[in-house]
């Protein structure tokens, strides 16, 4: 909720739009921005790129689910906001949250291929889920770490590409309350978890332990704040078949069933 809350800010602010090492994740990607963005799609983006998204008369196909000017959502955000120049493809001055909901309906559009396509061996995805100790920091069904997300219902948030990326190059996109903040108090007293909420003169923390403290800005001597995801790439450790078949697996997680 926090760090949805900061989105929108940055949003507001076009803040956004600043160069930071790593790539910001869409805060508004549940099915009903999905909808949301689908609305605004039909309206502002069918007449080019064709009411399915899959290409028009004028516009490219956006559901193929690889684009050739943007690698990440926060490039869908800025190819949509500022166009492409040179080409007919105009830049859009909806506001932050209205262009991440189209961001999240693009997405949206290859799930469903994806989903039937994937080419690995979801069996083989599960063994290895298990023997490479995801749950060492993720939930998923009832067991589990609480550190991590809960992957229950990954599929339906995320895309196999998406999957694949979370996998190979887990420091590409962060959310903020994965942030690692540390820092040493004038009185050389170690600190470290994430940063929950800043005022003026204070941080609140929620340390490694899961307690809120808050902690006095003037009383810091040095603070650093770490973006990478705390989750190591499996980029060497897993072969080209591994990754398939983890992917495959992955993307079966569509939550309990009801
Ligand atoms: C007047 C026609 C037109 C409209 C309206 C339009 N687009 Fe485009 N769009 C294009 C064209 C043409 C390109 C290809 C530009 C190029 O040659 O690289 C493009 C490219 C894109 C790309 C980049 C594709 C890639 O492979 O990187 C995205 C994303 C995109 N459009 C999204 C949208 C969205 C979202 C909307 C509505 C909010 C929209 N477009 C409205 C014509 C349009
Ligand atoms: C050391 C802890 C750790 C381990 C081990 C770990 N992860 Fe993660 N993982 C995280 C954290 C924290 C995040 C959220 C931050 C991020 O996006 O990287 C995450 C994110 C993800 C995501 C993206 C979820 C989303 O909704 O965006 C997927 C998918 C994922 N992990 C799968 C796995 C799989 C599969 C394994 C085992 C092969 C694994 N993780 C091992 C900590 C871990």
């Amino acid at each position: 909720m926090n760090s949805r809350f900061l989105f929108s800010l940055l949003c507001a602010g076009g803040l956004w739009a600043q160069h930071s090492e790593t790539a910001l994740t869409n805060p508004f990607r549940t099915p009903d921005d999905r909808a949301r963005g689908g609305a605004f799609f039909r309206s502002q983006c069918a007449s080019c790129h064709g009411i399915d998204g899959k290409g028009g008369a004028s516009g490219p196909n956006l559901a193929a689910g690889n684009f050739r000017h943007a690698s990440n959502d926060e490039g869908l955000f800025r190819v949509i906001t500022k166009g492409v120049a040179g080409t007919s493809m105009p830049g859009f001055s909806m506001n932050g949250r209205e262009i991440w909901q189209i961001v999240a309906f693009i997405r949206g559009l290859n799930t469903g291929r994806a989903a039937g396509a994937t080419p690995g061996d979801a069996r083989a995805g599960e063994q290895l889920f298990q023997s490479n100790r995801c749950l060492q920091c993720h939930w998923l069904n009832g067991a589990g770490s609480s550190l991590g997300l809960d992957l229950s219902s990954v599929a339906t948030r995320l895309t196999a590409i998406e999957l694949r990326q979370a996998l190979i190059d887990p420091s590409a996109e962060v959310a903020p309350e994965y942030w690692i903040w540390t820092a040493v108090t004038k009185d050389g007293q170690k600190l470290r978890g994430s940063r929950f909420n800043e005022d003026t003169f204070s941080l609140q923390i929620l340390d490694s332990a899961g307690r809120l403290r808050s902690v006095a800005k003037a009383d810091l001597r040095e603070q650093t704040l770490d973006r990478r995801s705390p989750m190591p790439s499996f980029k060497d450790k897993l072969s080209e078949t591994q990754l398939n078949d983890l992917v495959s697996y992955l993307n079966t997680l569509q939550g309990a069933a009801k």
